[in-house]
């Protein structure tokens, strides 16, 4: 039987007016992830990854050695990543549906549920940015004054449609500029190949989350076998770019996604990502993959 794209994608993934089209032109490479994956992961079957017990060398401080074609040093990269996301912020919505299909807030909210995330709990989503993850947060909530979000850029902030009620602070993740042990539940998405130390990072998630809180980082990592790899990077790296130069108010738009692939290739790898996430205290560490490349990452805090 010929692999239809639709057959690919996860079963809860939306049938949005707009799915139709990106689908059927993505048809090729679609197929051909089909045929280079081993398995169609959904989150009805998740592919649990035990991490190595062993962490001793593994623990992740820069999540990627510094990428030259943007900015030179390690140093230089904090200020070069704000100053993007700052720029750009006007953008991201709209780069993000291309880039996810129109699937990205129900694919958040999905992962959110799958991680446990229930009414009545306190949630930190850090890395908020426009508020992808935090609105779909409040909505499982029903109550957005239990979310909270942080993000250092304070252009991606002004940008964040959210419900009334979210209380919002600038930060980073490495710094949490609130008190110890107050989340039941701490959110990540697509910002952990930003920070400037990983280990430092989940100490903090470690140190704001109560006994027994849960973390639920999502990320893309690249997928197994070559094809899928390239055929990924074509769309995120050349595609996406292209497209975000057609409909983005802002000429550096184009460039910001161009990056978000090279940290996706440069980042460290889960194995290691996981290492860290135990090192840091975190108990039941574990990934979850949708579609060989929507990483999720899964641990406790003990209680
Ligand atoms: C790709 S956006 C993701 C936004 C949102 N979480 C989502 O799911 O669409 C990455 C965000 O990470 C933020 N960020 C960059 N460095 C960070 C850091 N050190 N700590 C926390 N967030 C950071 C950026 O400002 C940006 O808003």
């Amino acid at each position: 039987m010929r692999a239809s794209p639709i057959d690919f994608r996860p079963a809860f993934y939306p049938e949005s007016p707009y799915s139709g089209l990106p689908y059927a032109l993505l048809a090729p490479a679609l197929a051909g992830f089909r045929l280079a994956f081993a398995h169609n992961h959904t989150m009805t079957n998740p592919t649990m990854t035990t991490p190595p017990h062993d962490a001793s060398g593994n623990i992740v401080h820069a999540p990627h050695v510094p990428l030259t074609e943007y900015y030179q040093r390690e140093e230089d990269r904090r200020e070069w990543v704000g100053e993007q996301f700052d720029k750009t912020a006007p953008d991201y919505d709209r780069v993000e549906k291309i880039l996810g299909l129109g699937t990205g807030p129900t694919y958040r909210r999905k992962i959110l549920e799958f991680a446990g995330l229930k009414p009545g709990m306190r949630i930190l989503d850090v890395g908020m940015g426009t508020g992808l993850v935090a609105k779909q947060a409040a909505r499982i909530l029903g109550d957005a004054s239990l979310v909270t979000g942080v993000d250092p850029s304070a252009g991606m902030i002004r940008n964040a449609k959210l419900p009334a009620g979210v209380t919002v602070v600038e930060g980073r993740a490495e710094s949490i500029p609130l008190a110890a042990n107050g989340y039941d539940f701490l959110s990540m998405g697509y910002a952990l190949r930003h920070v400037s130390d990983m280990s430092v990072a989940f100490a903090e998630f470690h140190r704001v989350l109560k006994p027994g809180g849960k973390v639920c980082i999502l990320e893309i990592t690249p997928p197994k076998g070559k094809i899928a790899t390239a055929l990924l990077k074509g769309y995120c790296k050349y595609a996406v770019p292209m497209l975000a130069k057609l409909v983005a108010k802002d000429k550096d738009t184009a460039q910001l996604w161009r990056y978000y692939w090279d940290t996706i290739e440069a980042c460290a790898a889960p194995e290691k990502v996981m290492a860290t996430l135990e090192s840091a205290g975190f108990v039941n560490v574990r990934r979850t993959v949708d579609v060989g490349m929507f990483s999720t990452y899964l641990a406790e805090k003990p209680l």
